[in-house]
């Protein structure tokens, strides 16, 4: 039995599409690691539910509540059928004493999670729409993008790309339109396709001049 099959037997267990696995606000009992499947991480604003992001096999989430004690910081829903670890604090805290390379693995994690909220936040101070849009596309396929002979592939879902960029889906629809129009950007079935990063910084940068010296 391998070392992934005996964690399984040990903590493994499955949760259906649509299960809460806990809500914002509740108390933190345990972590969870994604052998399979899909988690949706989101967050209550005012009355809407905004996806932070979306986790898949090989990720964990629910470690920050069992680090520090607070409550859960976000909600977390079971998108595609999934196989979880579930992980109780206490071994939790033996697993990192007792292996090196589990601690370096979730730091390496985390601080790719900071460098992925400070984009955001950079993101959230552009003022205009577009480009918000066109700065997340570059960062995200510069970080995780998947060059392919049509251009690069960034796989994502575009009903997530509002949650991350703080706007409503219509107007996310609406800018991936103009640059679809521009052939800068193709929705395809494994998500959207970058066809001409340079073109993309390209435009980011045009639209920067636009907010600094307005319309001519
Ligand atoms: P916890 O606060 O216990 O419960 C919610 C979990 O969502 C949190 O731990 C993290 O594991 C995860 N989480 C919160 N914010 C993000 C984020 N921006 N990116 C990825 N995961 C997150």
């Amino acid at each position: 039995m391998s070392a992934d099959d005996k964690l399984y037997e040990r903590f493994g267990r499955e949760f259906p599409a649509g299960h809460v696995l806990f809500r914002e606000g509740d108390a933190g009992r345990e972590m969870f690691v994604v052998q399979s499947g899909k988690v949706r991480i989101s967050k209550q604003v005012r009355d809407v539910e905004k996806t932070l992001v979306v986790l898949g096999p090989g990720e964990f989430f629910g470690e920050m509540s069992i680090l520090n004690n607070n409550p859960r910081s976000a909600t977390a829903t079971v998108d595609d059928p999934a196989k979880l670890l579930v992980i109780d604090p206490k071994t939790f805290e033996a697993m990192v004493r007792g292996n090196a390379e589990i601690a370096v693995r979730m730091i390496k994690k985390l601080a790719a999670r900071l460098q992925e909220t400070d984009e955001q936040i950079e993101n959230l101070l552009l003022r205009d729409h577009n480009s918000r849009v066109v700065h997340f596309l570059g960062n995200l396929a510069a970080r995780q993008g998947k060059p392919t002979p049509d251009g690069v592939l960034i796989e994502i879902a575009v009903k997530e790309l509002g949650g991350k960029i703080g706007l409503d889906n219509e107007r996310v629809d609406e800018v991936l339109g103009r640059l679809i129009r521009a052939r800068l950007v193709k929705i395809t079935d494994s998500g959207l396709l970058v066809q001409d990063v340079n073109k993309l910084r390209e435009f980011l940068e045009f639209l920067e001049m636009k907010e600094k010296f307005g319309e001519i």
